[in-house]
């Protein structure tokens, strides 16, 4: 057998969807799952548990692939030193991830390259945070700078009293982020992928709408964005992905600012493949998910020309409705171009469970393609 093997550290739903992309273009997926009952499981042969945290459980599990990759970017950065030490083809590599672990690296980073950041600043107590609002205006947003993710460790402060309210914040990290709350027109995000080798391909720029801190839907090709925001906004990921010699997939999240130059501001990186990124498994000449095993592999790219005018991603969220395929003949039969992909995730409120994605037909318009998308995922949420 000359084909490849790639162990992923993480089981969760991204760890899930290079499933069938591996098993398409033949290589053995290997996953690192965190208990006997994550996503991935069901979805490859080889899922030995483990905690990632554990140098010694990463090393037995690093042995015989031919490339480490993550589903999740919690890997501490020194167990990934003494792998690639040992020989471990480690893709992204740690100095690379740790501007998706930290926003405070990230956001000096993003300084660095001269491109463009809300106000912020590192704060190590609660009258740092008052200095921030006082000198920029309220409200500011505090960030836990490490382990947050659909929200949590996000906060938004009005004033000094929520600040001083927010001073246990700093019992379990500091310094914390603090930035300007952006008055954006929306979220977009561009995603792009890049190998070892330096060749990098960027899938065209979409809309992600977020509700309560959370990804909810996205629309790509992004509607109605100028020409010169999302070359700007393509260029800079382009631009951080070398720069930072980031391999595999990235979605550099952005704010859309109309009238303050260039357009758009940088909400934060990561180095996986993304919520953001999903519509691209059926909506893209090449989806994300192949597209990061061909790069940490080193291959050649895949194109990444949208395949419609429009498509559009939504996530269902755990609900009401506890079985799911218990909905699927009436989901299923509301919209037969709804594609469904589930997470084989118990249902609990609030969790992303799955998706679908809708591909816009010819004269079809946003609205009509979002309704498609909506009334599936809201069927398999509430069971009816
Ligand atoms: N400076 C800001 N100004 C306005 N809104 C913000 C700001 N920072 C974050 N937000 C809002 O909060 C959401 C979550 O923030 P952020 O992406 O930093 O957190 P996260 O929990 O790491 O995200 P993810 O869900 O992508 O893992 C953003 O998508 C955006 O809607
Ligand atoms: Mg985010």
């Amino acid at each position: 057998m000359t084909f490849p093997v790639i162990g992923v550290v993480g089981g969760g739903q991204l760890a899930r969807m290079m499933a069938p992309a591996a098993v398409a273009l033949g290589f053995h997926l290997r996953v690192l799952a965190e208990a006997p009952d994550v996503s991935a499981v069901d979805a490859v042969a080889n899922a030995p548990v483990g905690d990632y945290r554990d140098l010694d459980t990463l090393r037995q599990f690093a042995r015989g692939v031919d490339v480490l990759t993550f589903d999740h970017e919690h890997v501490p950065g020194e167990h990934l030193q003494a792998l690639i030490a040992e020989g471990v083809n480690v893709q992204p590599r740690p100095d690379a991830l740790i501007n998706a672990q930290d926003k405070l690296v990230m956001r000096r980073a993003i300084e660095r390259l001269g491109l463009p950041n809300p106000v912020w600043a590192a704060v190590a107590s609660v009258a740092d945070i008052t200095a921030f609002g006082e000198a920029n205006g309220w409200p500011v947003v505090l960030k836990m700078p490490r382990g947050g993710y659909d929200g949590k460790g996000v906060k938004v402060l009005r004033n000094a009293g929520d600040a001083a309210a927010a001073s246990d914040w700093f019992g379990s990290m500091s310094p914390l982020l603090v930035e300007e709350m952006v008055e954006f027109s929306r979220e977009l995000s561009a995603l792009v992928a890049r190998t070892p080798s330096g060749e990098a391909k960027a899938w065209p720029v979409a809309e992600s709408i977020q509700v309560a801190g959370v990804c909810d839907e996205v629309i790509a090709p992004a509607p109605g964005l100028p020409a010169d925001v999302e070359a700007a906004a393509e260029a800079a990921a382009m631009g951080i992905a070398e720069a930072l010699g980031v391999t595999g997939v990235m979605a550099a999240e952005l704010f859309e600012t109309p009238g303050r130059a260039p357009g758009y501001l940088i909400n934060e990186l990561a180095m996986r493949p993304h919520n953001t990124g999903h519509w691209t498994m059926d909506g893209a000449v090449t989806g994300q998910f192949e597209q990061h095993l061909r790069a940490v592999l080193d291959l050649p790219l895949g194109a990444t020309d949208a395949l419609s005018d429009i498509v559009v991603m939504k996530n269902f969220l755990g609900g009401a409705n506890q079985d799911l395929y218990g909905a699927y003949p009436k989901a299923l039969a509301a919209e037969p171009t709804v594609k469904v992909h589930s997470y084989g995730k118990s249902v609990r409120p609030g969790r992303k469970i799955g998706h679908v994605n809708v591909i816009g037909a010819k004269d079809d318009d946003v609205a009509a393609v979002r309704a498609r998308a909506s009334t599936v995922a809201n069927i398999i949420r509430d069971g009816q």
